[in-house]
């Protein structure tokens, strides 16, 4: 009964249909009077647990939140959705804190959100006793440990607060991070039995990791954002020089950046922070000193510039992208050549030996991580302690379908290159030596007149560099720690001197857009802006993307099908209705005009079609389908539409799953057809890499993505 009216309170003010897994179980609790443990992982939905249960009890739900930006957020959000919140923090003067506490002891809120240090001050909690105060919930609860990574101290006064209140609240802690020890400090200060402890686990499934190595990291970096100018992104580097040199390049080239870290001032990092979060500009590069507080649903991706110095401080950052739930990227570059930046930070800042020997050992696993062929995803989730992981099907090691092309002759030929040179250089003259440049340097050293001067003349030396840095990351070589990094051929260079091994190098990765936006979706985002800008809060608390994105694909004009949107309740309903409907009417009758036109004029028509096509959502397969009934091959198409393959191959799977026709003969052959059918019988059809490991080398994932879809359908290719 309780439940129904909770899920009641969800739709309505939400705009959700379903709790997620955990909330519903942590809500049953309070509802049934219990304090409760709840953990879930960044983005899983932590705020719901007490803000639907906080309209339900008859009194005031307080909520302590560590950091100012945080509440007012938080807050924000609540009033968009209708639901009566407010806040009292140092940033407020002393009387609108006494009109505050006016309406609050009124009735006129629900939830009141308060920084800890307010309850260092004996006199506000007095005031506190005046009110009915029904639950009070503790978020990101870990700052309460002196063992969690954010110890706050302040939060140690929360169970004195509720000792001193008359009615006895219920209580619920939530965070994304607990070590049993953490886990221990919340349950016993703040009088939770353990056995309430809810935890979901910690995949979170919408993002997808990626690791790339031995590719030049500033050309895929700026061939990434090229592809992805529109999305809010963070990119993390390692030091604060770092990241004003990228800041600097990236500015230079017309991107719209910001940057943040610690050597900044309050003011000028507060100016960047909100200028990001208000979508004003697109990408934020940073230090690790940035991120903790940062509610901004709507981050396509994260970029590791550089190694990060543990897992710990990897997946936290990383887990800031798609906290909306829709798919976004973790991309981590790794250079062999970072680990001495993190080697050097743990050496000149670490003075305690047993605590740089932990830190050494955590930088190993983040390593291992790099070099791991496993599932990203199931490494992860490991190293927390959750041993029933499984493959994600999704990161760059289970959807690694590159070619391997033996690179053996020619890493001989840098290796016995650098032996030649008496393994005393770096890379810049390891490369001038091999392409026989006339450098005065090189002349000066004699180092024209050994035998592999001029060996690989048919390359560049940036090619022969990045070959260089891949042989660093496959640690074929050793780099040397110094100013002047000096390369040695490594044991594992030997055997492959010695032609005891080979070495295989895998094609370089392509980046890709990280969501495909349409038309109508972009036109609304603009709309969003312009509201939020009017309402003064951050666009995605106006709408996150993912209703946006719903909006654009099911494009409602009445008021019914605007509120049947998933993140649409009454308010929004009633607050933007009429005025998203208004545009969306709009647009459609400027693509119906579109159209019209296209169907008089003939050839230019054309153009301006399929230029509309290639970017809206709704019709891009069809183009693709056309393409491919012309006759043109796969590579073809996706040349000719500035697609990557895969994108034109998922084109053609979704005209499968909607039924249109296709020779799918053309893709598999029904005797394979049969192979795949009966691999999903022994390892099932949820993962594609089992597959494909159960399946001979020559069946592609492209051909047991098709056979999958023609099972789904129940269709037999017919020869
Ligand atoms: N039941 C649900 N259905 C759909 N979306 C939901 C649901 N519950 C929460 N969300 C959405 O999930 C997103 C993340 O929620 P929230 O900010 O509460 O995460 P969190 O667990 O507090 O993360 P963090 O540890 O970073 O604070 C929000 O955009 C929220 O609206
Ligand atoms: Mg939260
Ligand atoms: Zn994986």
């Amino acid at each position: 009964m309780m439940m129904d009216k909770a899920r009641s309170i969800l739709k309505e003010y939400f705009g959700y249909d379903n709790f997620r897994k955990g909330q519903e179980e942590i809500i049953q609790h309070l509802l049934d009077g219990e304090n409760v443990v709840g953990i879930m992982p960044t983005g899983g939905g932590k705020s719901i647990c007490y803000q639907v249960p906080a309209m339900m009890f008859p009194g005031l739900t307080i909520v302590i939140s560590p950091l100012i930006s945080l509440i007012k957020d938080h807050v924000d959000t609540l009033t968009e959705v209708g639901i009566p919140a407010t806040y009292i923090n140092s940033t407020l003067h002393s009387n609108e804190v006494q009109e505050r506490v006016y309406d609050i002891k009124n009735g006129h809120y629900k939830l009141l959100y308060l920084a800890p240090e307010r309850l260092e001050a004996d006199y506000f909690i007095e005031i506190l006793k005046e009110v009915t105060i029904s639950f009070i919930a503790v978020d990101e609860a870990h700052c309460i440990s002196q063992w969690g990574h954010d110890f706050r101290p302040s939060y140690a006064k929360i169970g004195f607060m509720i000792n001193k209140l008359s009615d006895k609240p219920i209580v619920a802690a939530l965070t994304a991070t607990a070590t049993p020890k953490v886990h221990e400090d919340i349950c016993q200060l703040l009088n939770i039995p353990w056995e309430n402890t809810i935890k979901t686990g910690f995949a979170r499934d919408n993002l997808s990791f990626s690791i790339i190595k031995g590719q030049d990291k500033g050309k895929f970096l700026e061939s990434f954002l090229k592809k992805n100018k529109e999305e809010s992104g963070i990119i993390y580097a390692a030091t604060r020089q770092e990241v004003e040199k990228l800041h600097d390049r990236l500015l230079k080239k017309g991107y719209s950046v910001s940057k943040y870290h610690g050597g900044m001032s309050d003011g000028q990092r507060e100016a960047e922070q909100q200028a990001f979060i208000k979508d004003d500009v697109s990408i934020m590069i940073a230090t690790n000193a940035f991120g903790m507080g940062i509610d901004k649903s709507n981050i396509r991706y994260v970029i590791h510039y550089q190694l990060p110095k543990n897992m710990e401080g990897y997946y936290q950052e990383a887990g800031r992208a798609g906290r909306d739930g829709l798919p976004s990227k973790c991309i981590l570059l790794y250079s062999a050549q970072d680990i001495r930046i993190q080697r050097f930070l743990i050496d000149q800042t670490i003075n305690d030996p047993d605590k740089q020997k932990q830190d050494i050992d955590k930088l190993q696993s983040m390593i291992n991580f790099c070099h791991t062929e496993d599932c990203l995803q199931e490494y992860i989730l490991h190293y927390f302690g959750d041993e029933h992981a499984e493959k994600c099907g999704q990161c760059s090691n289970c959807t690694d379908e590159r070619t391997i092309i033996d690179v053996t002759v020619d890493a001989q030929k840098v290796l016995s290159c650098m032996i030649r040179m008496g393994e005393r250089f770096g890379k810049t003259m390891i490369a001038q030596v091999l392409t026989g440049s006339k450098n005065k340097k090189l002349i000066d050293f004699q180092l024209d007149r050994i035998k592999t001067y001029g060996l690989m003349k048919e390359k560049s030396a940036k090619e022969i560099s990045d070959f260089i840095e891949f042989l660093i990351s496959e640690q074929y070589i050793d780099v040397s720690t110094g100013a002047m990094p000096i390369l040695k051929v490594s044991n594992k260079g030997k055997d492959v001197l010695l032609g005891k091994t080979t070495v295989e190098r895998k094609e370089q990765v392509v980046t890709v857009k990280v969501s495909e936006n349409n038309t109508l979706f972009e036109y609304l985002r603009k709309i969003r802006k312009q509201l939020a800008e009017a309402e003064n809060v951050p666009p995605f608390v106006v709408f996150s993307d993912q209703t946006l994105r719903i909006i654009s694909i099911t494009m409602p004009v009445t008021h019914e099908e605007f509120r049947e949107i998933k993140g649409i309740g009454d308010h929004k309903l009633q607050k933007y209705g009429d005025t998203m409907i208004e545009h969306i009417v709009k647009f459609k009758n400027d693509q119906h005009n579109l159209s019209e036109l296209e169907d008089s004029e003939n050839k230019e028509s054309r153009t301006i079609k399929e230029k509309r096509s290639k970017k809206s959502v709704e019709n891009s397969h069809l183009v693709t389908l056309d393409l491919w009934k012309k006759g043109l091959a796969m590579k073809e198409i996706a040349k000719q539409r500035e697609l990557n393959l895969q994108t034109i191959e998922n084109h053609l799977l979704r005209c499968g799953e909607e039924q249109l026709e296709v020779d799918w003969t053309k893709f598999i052959k029904p005797e394979d057809q049969v192979k795949v059918v009966k691999a999903i019988e022994k390892v099932g059809m949820d993962k594609l890499k089992p597959l494909k490991e159960e399946l001979p080398e020559e069946i592609s994932y492209f051909m047991i993505k098709v056979a999958i879809m023609l099972e789904k359908r129940g269709q037999q290719i017919l020869n």
